[in-house]
């Protein structure tokens, strides 16, 4: 009859929507072998950024952090920390006490206007002080001169603890006049310009490092940082026999690894899809920061915004209409993949939140929404995991053990609000780096108490070398 037929039909036309829903989801899907691949490739990349013939080419830089080691709990006193480079920029008071094991801190949470992330370097740190003005206000400490630890979240080529050069905005900032320059001495610039009060700048810390040192200060087997946030990176103890940009044999030092541009040779070419390549051609930074891309909160809601585009087009969702919010950059934020994909939302919720964002969604359309959030977001993780992997193998082999057990110290958006992002982390690094026993621990505020503790070790050895 006329009825089953049309019954059939559509039937049909689901089962090919569906197919091709299932083919685009399939290139996100990663096997063993492509993991594998990726965490021999990173490994490789470490080797190169650490020796001094391919250093300069290297990909993932490889960092000197000026970081010897782990606080030993003799660290006192009061410090002021700064965070930029993270989803806020916060002033922090920490007082550190000797031999207790905790910290107290005060904070104050100050927007970076968009104008000013991508403005002149001095507008930067005029408001960067101007920030901290207000909060010295506010705390009463206006004539205090604390010791400063500026945790400062992108690529510095370091020359001592105290003294480092931006090598490449990420992220979302560019503003101009910064890169090539010591941003430490660009703050203190800033401070005199002001001239209104005076601090001691101790220390330049990448977040990762912070993360570390946090966790480090709990357990001292966390020699590892890892930040899955806006950006993605991670820092590890390295023996510094093997760093070879710096002179000294004997000990090791914390290496920021910059991760983030594993791949910006092309050796992941082979996994990236062609969502990925328009996210990159629609971000500040093009061609760079490539494996940051396909991990960090920054990017991942614009993957999905993209393949979302993508199936609009092919008639797959919102009946085939690309509507203006779906064009908006940037609509789709850590918090609301986060909520996306909970398992606890029911699909109703779900499209409540598509609302939200300004999409009209039909009760199929929400889960398409959902299945291509997990892809992205599965892929994003087990990623990460194969760096971490390679990490965790290099310290394994590095110190001739049979079986490592490491700690992580962890921060970041993704990795503290998604729903699945850390357990598929975790299952992914067990995966691929079985004999390593690896014990993951959150930083509860690295970026502001890792600087303080960092700024309190450096202020000791400048006081013993004084003496
Ligand atoms: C970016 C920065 C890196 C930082 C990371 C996490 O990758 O280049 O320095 O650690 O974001 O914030």
């Amino acid at each position: 009859s006329k009825g089953a037929a049309m019954v059939t039909a559509v039937a049909l036309r689901v089962q090919a929507q569906r197919k091709q829903i299932d083919k685009l989801l399939a290139l996100f899907r990663l096997t063993h072998e492509h993991l594998v691949g990726v965490r021999d490739k990173m490994r490789a990349e470490l080797e190169y950024g650490l020796k001094k013939t391919t250093h300069p080419m290297a990909t993932v830089k490889m960092l000197p952090t000026y970081v010897y080691g782990i606080p030993d709990g003799t660290e006192n006193g009061k410090f002021l920390a700064l965070d930029l480079g993270g989803t806020n920029f916060r002033v922090l008071l920490v007082k550190i006490k000797r031999g207790r094991k905790s910290v107290q801190m005060y904070s104050k949470i100050f927007a970076i206007p968009l104008e000013i992330m991508q403005g002149t370097g001095e507008e930067l740190f005029d408001h960067i002080v101007q920030c901290i003005s207000d909060f010295l206000d506010y705390m009463g400490l206006k004539g205090a001169h604390l010791p400063l630890g500026f945790t400062f979240s992108f690529p510095c080529r370091q020359m001592s603890i105290d003294k480092g050069v931006l090598i490449k905005w990420t992220k979302g900032f560019k503003a101009t006049d910064c890169e090539n320059e010591d941003v430490v001495e660009m703050l203190r610039e800033a401070i005199k310009r002001r001239n209104e009060f005076d601090l001691d700048i101790v220390a330049l810390i990448n977040d990762t490092v912070g993360t570390m040192m946090t966790c480090a200060y709990e357990d001292p087997s966390c020699e590892i940082g890892l930040i899955a946030g806006t950006g993605s990176n991670a820092c590890y103890m390295e023996e510094m026999r093997n760093i070879e940009l710096m002179k000294e044999n004997k000990g090791k030092m914390c290496i920021n690894t910059e991760w983030g541009g594993f791949g910006d040779n092309g050796c992941i070419d082979d996994i990236q899809t062609q969502y990925d390549r328009e996210v990159d051609e629609g971000s500040l930074n093009q061609g760079k920061q490539r494996y940051e891309k396909m991990t960090s909160g920054m990017y991942l809601g614009e993957i999905v915004r993209q393949i979302l585009i993508d199936l609009t087009r092919q008639g797959l969702l919102f009946h085939g209409k690309v509507s203006e919010r779906l064009q908006t950059r940037g609509i789709f934020e850590t918090k609301f993949l986060s909520q996306i994909e909970s398992d606890r939302l029911a699909l109703l919720q779900v499209r409540g939140i598509l609302q939200q964002l300004g999409l009209d969604s039909t009760c199929e359309d929400s889960i398409v929404v959902k299945e291509v959030c997990g892809a992205v977001s599965r892929r994003a993780a087990q990623l990460c995991g194969a760096g971490l992997a390679a990490i965790v193998e290099k310290r394994r082999e590095d110190q001739g053990l049979e079986s490592l057990k490491i700690t992580v110290g962890v921060d970041g958006t993704l990795y503290k609000l998604h729903p699945h992002f850390s357990r598929v982390l975790q299952e992914t690094v067990k995966e691929l780096a079985p004999q390593c026993n690896v014990t993951f621990m959150l930083s509860e505020d690295g970026s502001g108490k890792g600087a303080a503790l960092i700024t309190a070790v450096a202020k000791r050895l400048q006081q013993s070398q004084k003496e």
